[in-house]
C-alpha cells in the first residue's frame, strides 16, 4: 500500500447557489488532480459542504424546513454541479453525514482528555450576521464597526476554548523551514508577518445549544454544539479516516464497516481561497499537532473572482453563472477561460468581453482551427491516412513537452497552458509557412507534403495529451476525430512520435464553433 496524492478543495458553506468562485477553485483543483493521474501517480480527490452553522439554521427556518431537509435539498443541487464541471473527485463530504460528526466528537473527546480545552465567560461585542465576537481592533476609526457586520450586540456567552497561545513559535518555525508550505510566497509572508506581529488569540470552539443548535454535540458537553472550524477543517481527516486511512486510525470509532484501507494524510495540497488562510495556515497546524498528526505538505491560496471590477455578490446581481455560461459555450470553454485568465494567487476580473475574445482567438482561431485545418487536409490530400514519420516539430514539440510537466508539477496552470498555446501558435504558423494547399498542387513535392502532414498530425495529437487535464472533453475529441481509441489521459504518450503511418484518422468537426462575437 502507498500513499495516494491526496488533494482537497474547501467545503463550499451551504448557503444559495455555487458561483464563479466556488467553480473556479474546483476546476482548479481538478485540473491538477487529473495531471498527477496523468503521470501515472495514484490520487485522491476531495471536495464537498460545511453544512452547519446559524445561516443554514436561519435560512432552513425561514423557508419553514427542518434543517437537514433544507440541506438535502441543496446538497443534491451542488452535487450536480460538480459534476457539470466534470470534477473527478473521489469523495463528496458533507459534515452532516455520520461518517463526519462521529469523527469530530471523537477528536474532541480525544483533545478535551489532553485538557487542550477550557471554558471561559466572554463578554462584549457580537455580530449576529457574521457569527462572530469582535473587539476594539475590528472598530473603524470612528468608533463604528464596519457596516458588513450588520447590527452589533453586546453579549455575554460561557463557551469552550482551544489553547493556541503556546504555539506560535514553532509554527514560524516551521514555515520558515518550509517555503512550500504555503504558496505563492506573498501569501506565505503574508502568514508569518501576522504570526510575528501578532499574539494569537485562543480559539473559541463552541456555542450553546440555546443559541445554535445545528452543529455538531460536544461529545462531553451536551449545552454545546461545535462551531464552525472545528467542525469543517477536520473534513480534510475525517474523510481519509472513513476510508480506512491508518494515520487518522487512532481516532476511529470501533463501529462501522471499515471498507479497503487508502493511505491519504498528510494531505498533499489544500486548495483555498485567501480569505480562510489564516484559518488553514495558522489554526489547522496547531489543531493537527494537538491531534499528533503530521501537517498538510501545502496550503495553496488562490485570489478571488470579481465580475466588472466590482465583488461578486447575489444582493447587487453582479454574478457569473457558471452554468448559464457552460450552456451557451459549452464546459471546455469555462474551464480554459478561468485557468487561462487568472494564475493561482492575484485576484481575477470577469468580463463577459475578454471571455468572448479568448473564445474566439486563443480557442476557435487558435486551437479549434489547427487542429480542424490539419485533419481537413489530411482527409483531403491523403484520404485521411497518416503518412510516414517526420520530426521537423520534435524538437520544438518535446521541449514544451518537458515544460509543461514541470510546470503541472508545480502547480503552475496558467503557465502551462502559455507553454501548450506556444505549440499550437507554432503548427499554425508552420502551416502557414510550409502552405501544404500549394505543395498538393505540384505532384514533385508529394514526399514534403507527406512530411508536413505527418507534423501536424503528430502535434494534434501531442496537444490532446497536454490538454487532457485543462479541457478533458476538447482532448477526448481530438483523440476521437484522430481515429485513437484510446484516452489522452496519460502524459507518457505525448512524447513525439506516437502516431503510427498507415493509420486512418476519423471525422475532422470543428471543436469550437465561431459565434458573432
Ligand atoms: N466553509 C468555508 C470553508 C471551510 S474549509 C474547511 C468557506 N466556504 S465558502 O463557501 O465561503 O467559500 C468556499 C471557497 O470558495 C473558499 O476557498 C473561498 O475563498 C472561495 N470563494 C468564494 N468566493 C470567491 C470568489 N469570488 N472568488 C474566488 N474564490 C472565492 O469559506
Amino acid at each position: 500500500m502507498s500513499k495516494r496524492f491526496y488533494i482537497t478543495t474547501a467545503i463550499d458553506y451551504l448557503n444559495g447557489q455555487p458561483h464563479l468562485g466556488h467553480a473556479y477553485e474546483k476546476i482548479v483543483t481538478d485540473v491538477i488532480a487529473r495531471a498527477r493521474r496523468s503521470f501515472g501517480q495514484e490520487v485522491f480527490f476531495l471536495t464537498g459542504l460545511d453544512e452547519h452553522g446559524q445561516k443554514v439554521q436561519q435560512a432552513a427556518q425561514a423557508e419553514g424546513q427542518t434543517p437537514q431537509a433544507y440541506c438535502d435539498a441543496l446538497a443534491a443541487d451542488w452535487k450536480s454541479f460538480a459534476q457539470k464541471l466534470e470534477l473527478t473527485n473521489d469523495d463528496f463530504v458533507r459534515t452532516t453525514e455520520s461518517r463526519h460528526k462521529e469523527f469530530v466528537q471523537a477528536i474532541l473527546a480525544k483533545l478535551q482528555a489532553a485538557g487542550e480545552f477550557y471554558t471561559k465567560t466572554y463578554e462584549g461585542f457580537y455580530s449576529p450576521r457574521e457569527e462572530s465576537f469582535l473587539t476594539d481592533k475590528d472598530r473603524l476609526p470612528n468608533g463604528t464597526f464596519d457596516p458588513a457586520y450588520g447590527e452589533v450586540i453586546k453579549l455575554q456567552e460561557t463557551n469552550y476554548w482551544f489553547k493556541l497561545g503556546a504555539q506560535q513559535n514553532w509554527l514560524i518555525d516551521y514555515i520558515e523551514a518550509n517555503p512550500a508550505f504555503i504558496q505563492p510566497d506573498y501569501r506565505r509572508n503574508e502568514v508569518l508577518g501576522f504570526l510575528k506581529h501578532n499574539t494569537l488569540e485562543d480559539l473559541c470552539i463552541s456555542r450553546p445549544v440555546t443559541r445554535l443548535n445545528w452543529g455538531i454535540p460536544l461529545p462531553f458537553d451536551a449545552g454545546y454544539v461545535t462551531y464552525v472550524w472545528f467542525d469543517a477543517l477536520v473534513n480534510y481527516i475525517s474523510i481519509p479516516a472513513a476510508h480506512g486511512d491508518p494515520a487518522c486510525s487512532a481516532f476511529q470509532s470501533a463501529s462501522g464497516q471499515r471498507p479497503a484501507a487508502i493511505e491519504l494524510w498528510p494531505a498533499d495540497i489544500h486548495v483555498i481561497g485567501k480569505d480562510i488562510l489564516k484559518f488553514h495556515a495558522v489554526y489547522w497546524p496547531i489543531m493537527l499537532k494537538a491531534m499528533g498528526l503530521p501537517l498538510p505538505k501545502q496550503i495553496l491560496v488562490h485570489g478571488w473572482w470579481q465580475k466588472d471590477g466590482a465583488k461578486i455578490s447575489k444582493s447587487t446581481g453582479n454574478i457569473v453563472d457558471p452554468l448559464a455560461v457552460i450552456a451557451e459555450w459549452g464546459l471546455d470553454a469555462f474551464r480554459f477561460y478561468v485557468l487561462r485568465e487568472l494564475d493561482i494567487g492575484p485576484d481575477g476580473n470577469w468580463t463577459d468581453a475578454s471571455f468572448k475574445a479568448r473564445y474566439q482567438a486563443e480557442l476557435a482561431n487558435g486551437l479549434g482551427n489547427l487542429i480542424n485545418r490539419s485533419l481537413s487536409m489530411l482527409k483531403r490530400y491523403r484520404n485521411g491516412v497518416v503518412p510516414a514519420r517526420s520530426d521537423e516539430l520534435a524538437p520544438e514539440a518535446t521541449k514544451i513537452i518537458a515544460d509543461t510537466r514541470a510546470l503541472l508539477e508545480q502547480s503552475q496552470l496558467q503557465a502551462a497552458l502559455l507553454a501548450i498555446w506556444a505549440l499550437v501558435t507554432r503548427a499554425n504558423q508552420y502551416v502557414d509557412q510550409t502552405a501544404p494547399f500549394k505543395l498538393a498542387k505540384d505532384p514533385a513535392q508529394a514526399q514534403r507534403l507527406d512530411e508536413v502532414l505527418y507534423n501536424l498530425t503528430e502535434t494534434c495529437r501531442v496537444l490532446a495529451v497536454l490538454l487532457w487535464p485543462f479541457l478533458p472533453g476538447t482532448a477526448t475529441k481530438i483523440y476521437a476525430q484522430l481515429g485513437l481509441s484510446d484516452a489522452p489521459d496519460k502524459f507518457s504518450t505525448a512524447a513525439w512520435g506516437g502516431m503510427q503511418p498507415g493509420h486512418p484518422i476519423g471525422e475532422p468537426t470543428p471543436l469550437f464553433p465561431r459565434k458573432d462575437v
